[in-house]
């Protein structure tokens, strides 16, 4: 799908972690009533659940907005194998004291600090069923992002968001952060008054009188799936099981916006098995939200730039809610898997969102994302990590974030498209319905699903499939099927008679839907006139679009072609969205030249104050910036 590219430079990726969770073990625990499976490594988390795991948490906090700061308790019931400790995540938490279940203070060191957080090892007696540590989130945790008043939508209230996904949930909880352990969740979130809170979670959906929200996960989950958003938050239901939280100014327009969302939750669950959530809804963010969406159970956290007034961008909506089952259902068990959730999950979208726009709309959004892909291909074939190509990946030692690129997503649903074009879709679609309802409520491996995949459909079907090649191998093998589509036929066409010489103006553009836009905007010319850029723009009021998709590839023609009537308007976008996706192809692209690079620098100097940490992390290292500094050269 339409994502992120890959980031050029990936320092921070390549310090040492002291101590990472290794060695196949055998989990003979049934924590979540589900059959017994080996605990795979997982290279990103300290916890050690062979000697002690979480089987649920209850969260007791209070969120100070003024001094930035979540505080309080989490209690966990664990599940105790007599090691005499338990081990957990945390990354820049102050730990005030660790007891067990009666209160009784339990000895507990917290170890060096590595990309990965640091460790919090608690002695425990044989025999402990429960622990309680009392903690407060430190400065700049990585997870959460503060917003001021003045960075919201309605200007008037302080926002709190929190991202999870891959290693960040361990800078707000001290927790075993590993999506191979899942758990249960109760909180208690006490917010400021005027404010309301929400969780990956049986929500509320109205305001409490004091504060005070309480919310319950009764599936278990991995810990990067746990979410909060806390600020001046309304509802809106859009049907029975769906429904949208959002600014004031904002709900109403997300509400229309999202209108299919019933739909796209029993064209889901047509396709494969019951949604097992309860409730789905969606909750709009301020534009700073580092990602389209993220798929936190019960509740999808969303960006406002999918909200484009035609309901055109909504495919996002579809790919999150289908990750209920791929990625929240049947979870990846370490972040080498990650093509487990995203190749699944973008297969799901494109499935979806063919049952209900049809083919034709399905095999733009792929013709999409095969673009996204190839651009990834080539910088990855020149990167310091060629082999992040494959499906499965090797992140050992380095930050996860670095692997989560389109291979995973692309690459991984073209691996299913071509089983489904093989085996035909009646036998794929029952075999993948079979695989949720399977597996549901555990983590999966690489290898448990390609031994499945042997057993379930190759074998019976009599497949031969170059299996290896796709999961081992790099690049784009030659037998993934190409996506088709007549629409962006007609697009070409378009640019084709430009090129030509036919105005603007004159071009056949009517109908075109944000697809179409973008695929005509990515198609232009590489080199372009002044007098052929303002064609452009006053044939199509490109700069002042309201479409966050068409803005942001309009704009890396403005840059590629020094068409500076767009950068006030650009200037102001970098300031306010946050979207990484957005936000690399553009500051990428001003490094191409001098004036530009003065100008990214320049953007990007009171825009970083804007972005999440994630976004920060991978601009700086973009725009070579240290400690918070911009290179000395500027
Ligand atoms: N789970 C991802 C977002 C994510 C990925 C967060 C990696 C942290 C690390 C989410 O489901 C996603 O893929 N979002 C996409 C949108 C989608 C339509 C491809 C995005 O944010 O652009
Ligand atoms: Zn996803």
């Amino acid at each position: 799908m339409l994502l992120f590219r890959v980031v050029p430079l990936l320092v921070a990726s390549c310090l040492f972690f002291s101590c990472a969770n290794e060695g196949i073990r055998e989990d003979k625990s049934d924590q979540n009533g589900t059959t017994e499976q080996p605990r795979s490594m997982d290279h990103h988390s300290h916890a050690r659940p062979d000697e002690a795991v979480i089987t649920h948490m209850d969260l007791n906090v209070a969120v100070d907005m003024e001094a930035r700061r979540i505080g309080g308790t989490a209690s966990y019931r664990i599940k105790d194998n007599g090691k005499g400790r338990i081990v957990l995540d945390t990354d820049g938490l102050q730990i005030d004291a660790v007891t067990d279940g009666n209160g009784a203070p339990l000895e507990f060191t917290l170890g060096d600090s590595t990309l990965l957080g640091r460790p919090l090892e608690v002695k425990i007696p044989a025999g402990t069923k429960a622990l309680n540590i009392q903690y407060h989130s430190g400065r700049n945790a990585k997870a959460l992002q503060w917003l001021e008043p003045q960075q919201t939508t309605d200007k008037k209230h302080p926002f709190l968001f929190t991202q999870g996904q891959a290693i960040l949930t361990r800078s707000w909880i001290p927790i075993q952060d590993s999506p191979g352990i899942r758990f249960t969740y109760e909180a208690t979130v006490k917010v400021p008054n005027d404010l309301m809170a929400v969780m990956s979670a049986i929500n509320p959906q109205q305001r409490t009188a004091d504060g005070t929200y309480r919310f319950r996960q009764e599936q278990p989950i991995p810990a990067y799936l746990i979410a909060l958003a806390v600020g001046d938050l309304v509802f809106l239901p859009v049907d029975e099981r769906t429904g949208v939280y959002a600014e004031r100014s904002v709900v109403e327009k997300a509400a229309w916006e999202f209108a299919d969302m019933g739909t796209m939750l029993r064209t889901a669950e047509d396709l494969y098995g019951p949604y097992r959530w309860g409730r789905y809804d969606v909750i709009v963010l301020p534009p700073s939200f580092p990602f389209g969406g993220m798929e936190n159970p019960c509740l999808t956290f969303a960006t406002p730039t999918i909200l484009a007034g035609d309901r055109s961008l909504t495919a996002l909506v579809a790919h999150e809610l289908a990750h209920s089952w791929s990625g929240n259902l049947v979870t990846n068990a370490t972040w080498n898997d990650f093509w487990l959730n995203e190749g699944f999950t973008v297969y799901f979208e494109s499935r979806i969102s063919e049952a209900i726009h049809g083919p034709d709309y399905a095999g733009m959004l792929q013709q999409l994302g095969r673009q996204d892909l190839l651009g990834t291909l080539v910088q990855i074939a020149n990167s310091k990590h060629p082999e992040d190509s494959k499906l499965r990946l090797d992140l050992r030692g380095r930050d996860p974030d670095d692997g989560m690129t389109e291979v995973a997503y692309e690459k991984g649903a073209a691996f299913l498209r071509l089983l489904e074009a093989q085996v035909g879709r009646p036998k794929f679609d029952a075999f993948i319905r079979d695989y949720f309802d399977r597996f549901a409520f555990q983590s999966m491996t690489t290898d448990r699903f390609l031994a499945h995949l042997q057993t379930h459909l190759l074998e019976p079907n009599q497949l031969q499939v170059n299996v290896a090649e796709w999961v081992d191998g790099t690049g784009l093998p030659a037998n993934a099927p190409t996506p088709e589509s007549d629409r962006f036929n007609k697009v070409e066409m378009e640019i084709r008679r430009w090129v030509e010489g036919t105005p603007a103006k004159a071009l056949a553009t009517s109908g075109w839907s944000t697809f179409e836009w973008m695929h005509f905007l990515r198609h232009l010319p590489k080199e372009m006139t002044e007098k052929q850029m303002n064609d452009l723009d006053a044939a199509f009021t490109l700069t002042k679009s309201g479409n966050a998709e068409v803005l942001a590839a309009w704009f890396e023609q403005c840059i590629r072609n020094d068409h500076d009537a767009a950068f006030t308007r650009m200037d102001e976008f970098l300031n306010t969205v946050g979207r990484r996706k957005f936000l690399v192809p553009l500051y990428t692209q001003m490094l191409e030249s001098e004036k530009g690079r003065v100008l990214a620098q320049t953007i990007y100097k009171s825009a970083r104050k804007n972005y999440h940490s994630v976004s920060v992390q991978t601009i700086d290292e973009i725009l070579a910036w240290k400690d918070d500094k911009p290179p000395v050269n500027f």
